[in-house]
């Protein structure tokens, strides 16, 4: 014996007898538990942390060691919670664990044990609960649990676990929650699960399960959670098997979604009555909505969004609060013939037509619309007047609504995102947008607004994203005493409008956000990370001269597109203040006089556009250190001397330079064939571009970075397409 174990010893003489003296004997530590334990954690690395805090030196019963819990009579240890503690560490077949033969708890979540899980763990045979949740066992569970018999709570979520499940599962009919989520299960689920009397929880979610729909689960009265959603489910969903009467049933919450699902939702579903939420999302489900969903008296959650459900929404859906009914082949609905309780809609997608449907307006309480992409038309609805008030997201974009934006907005102080692009409405921008504060987020793309820049939005303090591109809009952009603030402003999109004037030295200097140089760890982004609208919009701009739809706007992503437009005069030095900017394109207008040199203090920039203004003197020898830039154009201007020489200008396509007779320095981009003077004939610079653009779309598809949109549509730059462009411009139906 060595001296430490000595005192370690006399150490628990005392503390027993301290105990057996001073205490009645409630618990306490006896030492072959005592030894296990300590064993067991000699078993995973200590560093400084020391992540389990009990040692031999201590001379604390056992039972007051952290995570330690001892029988009130016998002193044996029935628990060990070292949630949260790194054990950075395996557990070994041999593991001292096992030698507490009295535990009945087990909770190691989020301890990131590693290794795969010892078929020791099956001589525990008194444990009713195992949580060995979160982030690195791997390999197969072990056919040994099967005799756990007395297992309640089996929590294996998070982890690496594969293969499949044992046969020996189907012993464990004491289990009311069974939790396998997020691993890399490969398995059928057992063929008969009617044994499982207790179930309450059962959650398989994103694995890669297959097989059809497992039946005999649903013939258990007691579960109260099923999810099943994230795996490769396939065939028809049915609910017959049930032979309790539906009084009975206690389900609230069914997550059937992301699975390769099919055939119709059964009206078996109403079984079911005390269903609360149900998501069937992002399967193939075909048909229409079942009448029997009316009997669900206390459901509000309702998501069948992304499958191929087509005809007339019942009306019974109306009295839930969200309902998401986005990409399928709705088109029509009935009408409601009460007030409604829905809280947020979602329609994006189907087809439905006609005017915008007015119960909605009878909605109190209605927070989120989606309307977008189906084929409403008639006029811009004046009755949201009566939603307005509780509205954060009006979203109609991709219709045909038309006549004029109503200014019924003085009580909208929670609208955060207002998207009406891509319709056919006129007249002005409704002034009462004024009083919007919380707006973060306003499209209005794609239309026949014919009116003067709004100045009075930059106003709002928390604007984000702002989209004119498209209009009739007119007038120039300054206005000698209106001091415009655009203080949040991270995207503006005003290309391809009449604007026309100059802009003085200092326009954007009063741009915070883009000119606010972003710590990596500063806590500003995590207030990104939250704001919704980043999470919910889509949009559309021209990004390197394609045009690009994002279906979701990056938080981070900085632009400015005033191209297309009549602005002249200096480029504002005060742009290079924005530094965070990523896309500038000022390409189509009459700017002239030279490029600031200044533009190289934008360093985040990937997309220069300057093509087809009127700009001399030499492109700035600084922008060819500009590492991040990968797209520019400074074709059809006046400019001369020679192109920089930074990498970046080596990679560009001939025609980003082409139309400037005096610029030299170009036999690396455009090869023998075009050296200097860099001169082309119209012909071959659609050509190229075309040849171009191909590759930029497979660069944005596929490429990582901040311009991972969609490519929907090309767009030509250079000045002769422009003109023609802008003519012929449809509204994208
Ligand atoms: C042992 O634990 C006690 C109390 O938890 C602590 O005060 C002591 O520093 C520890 N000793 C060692 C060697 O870690
Ligand atoms: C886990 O242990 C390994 C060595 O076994 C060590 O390199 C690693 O840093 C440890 N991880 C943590 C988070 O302590
Ligand atoms: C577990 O039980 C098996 C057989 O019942 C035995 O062979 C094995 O040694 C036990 N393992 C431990 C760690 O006690
Ligand atoms: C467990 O087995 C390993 C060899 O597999 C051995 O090195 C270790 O000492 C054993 N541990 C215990 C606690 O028996
Ligand atoms: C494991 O312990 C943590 C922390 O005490 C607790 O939040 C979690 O619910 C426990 N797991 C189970 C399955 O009870
Ligand atoms: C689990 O599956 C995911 C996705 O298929 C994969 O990325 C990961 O590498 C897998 N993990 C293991 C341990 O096989
Ligand atoms: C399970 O994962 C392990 C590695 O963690 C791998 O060796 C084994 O092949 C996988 N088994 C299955 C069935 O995927
Ligand atoms: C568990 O199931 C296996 C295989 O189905 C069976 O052989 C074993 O006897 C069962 N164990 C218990 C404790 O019921
Ligand atoms: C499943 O994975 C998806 C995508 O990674 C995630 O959004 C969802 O929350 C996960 N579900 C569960 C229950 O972990
Ligand atoms: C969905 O079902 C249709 C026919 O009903 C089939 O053509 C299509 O491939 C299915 N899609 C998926 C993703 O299974
Ligand atoms: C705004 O709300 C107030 C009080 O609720 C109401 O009197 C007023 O008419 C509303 N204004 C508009 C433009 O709807
Ligand atoms: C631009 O960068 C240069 C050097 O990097 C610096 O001297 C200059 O002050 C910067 N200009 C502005 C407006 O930030």
């Amino acid at each position: 014996m060595t001296r430490s174990h000595c005192y370690c010893f006399s150490g628990i003489i005392i503390s027993l007898l301290i105990h057996t003296l001073a205490s009645p004997p409630l618990h306490f530590c006896l030492p072959d538990q005592r030894d296990a334990l300590l064993e067991f954690k000699d078993e995973f690395p200590t560093d400084e942390s020391d992540p389990i805090p009990w040692n031999k030196s201590s001379s604390t019963d056992c039972c007051f060691w952290k995570g330690v819990t001892c029988d009130d009579r016998s002193g044996q240890v029935i628990s060990l919670n070292l949630f949260d503690t790194l054990l950075n560490g395996s557990l070994k077949t041999n593991s001292s664990l096992f030698r507490l033969q009295y535990l009945r708890h087990l909770n190691f979540s989020y301890s990131y044990l590693q290794g795969e899980i010892p078929s020791s763990l099956g001589n525990l045979s008194r444990l009713t609960l195992v949580d060995l949740s979160h982030n690195d066992l791997v390999g197969q569970v072990p056919a040994s649990i099967g005799n756990l018999n007395k297992l309640q709570v089996m929590s294996l979520g998070q982890n690496n676990l594969n293969g499949t499940i044992p046969i020996s599962f189907t012993n464990l009919t004491k289990l009311y929650h069974i939790s396998l989520r997020s691993n890399n299960f490969t398995s059928t689920l057992p063929s008969d699960m009617s044994g499982f009397h207790s179930l309450e929880h059962f959650d398989v979610s994103n694995n890669s399960f297959f097989g059809p729909f497992p039946k005999s689960l649903f013939s258990l009265p007691s579960l109260q959670t099923v999810s099943l959603e994230g795996n490769q489910f396939t065939g028809p969903i049915e609910f017959t098997n049930t032979s309790f009467s539906s009084s009975l049933a206690k389900l609230e919450d069914l997550f059937l979604a992301s699975n390769k699902f099919d055939g119709l939702i059964p009206q078996s579903i109403s079984k079911f009555l005390n269903l609360q939420t149900l998501y069937l999302q992002n399967n193939n489900f075909t048909g229409t909505i079942p009448r029997s969903i009316s009997k669900l008296a206390n459901l509000y959650v309702l998501d069948l969004s992304n499958n191929m459900l087509e005809g007339e929404v019942p009306s019974c859906l109306w009295r839930l609060t969200t309902v998401t009914l986005s990409r399928n082949f709705f088109s029509s609905f009935e009408n409601p013939l009460q007030e409604t309780l829905i809280q947020a809609l979602d329609l994006n997608s189907n087809s439905f037509r006609g005017p915008f449907p007015r119960w909605i307006c009878k909605t109190r309480g209605l927070s989120f619309l989606d309307l977008s992409n189906n084929l409403f038309n008639g006029l811009f609805p004046p009755c949201l007047r009566n939603s307005i008030d509780s509205l954060t997201d009006l979203i109609l974009r991709n219709n045909s609504f038309s006549g004029t934006l109503p200014d019924i907005f003085a009580n909208a102080t929670e609208l955060r995102s207002f998207d009406v692009s891509r319709n056919q409405l006129e007249g002005k921008l409704p002034k009462s947008l004024i009083n919007c504060k919380a707006l973060q987020l306003v499209n209005v793309e794609s239309n026949r607004i014919k009116d003067v820049f709004p100045s009075w939005l930059g106003s709002l303090p928390s604007l984000h994203v702002l989209i004119l591109r498209s209009n009739e809009f007119y007038g120039p952009l300054y206005h000698l005493n209106v001091s415009v603030g655009f203080q949040s402003l991270r995207v503006i999109d005003i290309s391809h409008n009449d604007f026309t004037g100059t802009l003085p030295p200092h326009w954007f200097s009063n741009w915070r956000e883009m000119t606010k140089m972003r710590e990596e760890d500063d806590p500003y982004m995590a207030d990104i990370i939250n704001d919704s609208v980043f999470y919910r919009n889509t949009m559309v701009m021209v990004i390197k001269g394609v045009e690009t739809s994002f279906e979701r706007i990056q938080q981070d992503f900085r632009a400015i597109d005033f191209s297309g437009n009549m602005i002249y005069g200096e480029i504002p030095e005060s742009l290079c203040y924005l530094k965070e900017l990523h896309l500038l394109n000022l390409s189509g207008n009459g700017f002239t006089r030279g490029i600031p040199r200044s533009l190289a203090n934008l360093t985040k920039l990937e997309t220069l556009d300057l093509s087809c203004n009127k700009l001399s003197g030499q492109i700035p020898q600084s922008l060819g250190e500009l590492s991040s830039l990968s797209y520019m154009n400074f074709s059809s201007n006046f400019l001369e001397g020679p192109v920089p020489r930074g990498t970046q200008f080596q990679r560009q396509s001939c025609s980003s330079f082409s139309n400037n007779p005096r610029l030299f320095g170009l036999e690396e981009i455009c090869g023998k064939r075009l050296s200097l003077p860099a001169r082309q004939q119209p012909e071959e610079v659609l050509e190229e571009e075309e040849h171009m653009f191909n590759w930029v779309a497979a660069a944005i598809a596929y490429g990582p970075g901040l311009f991972c949109g969609l490519v929907i549509g090309h767009i030509f730059t250079s000045c002769y397409h422009e003109r023609w462009s802008k003519k012929t411009q449809s509204h994208h139906k």
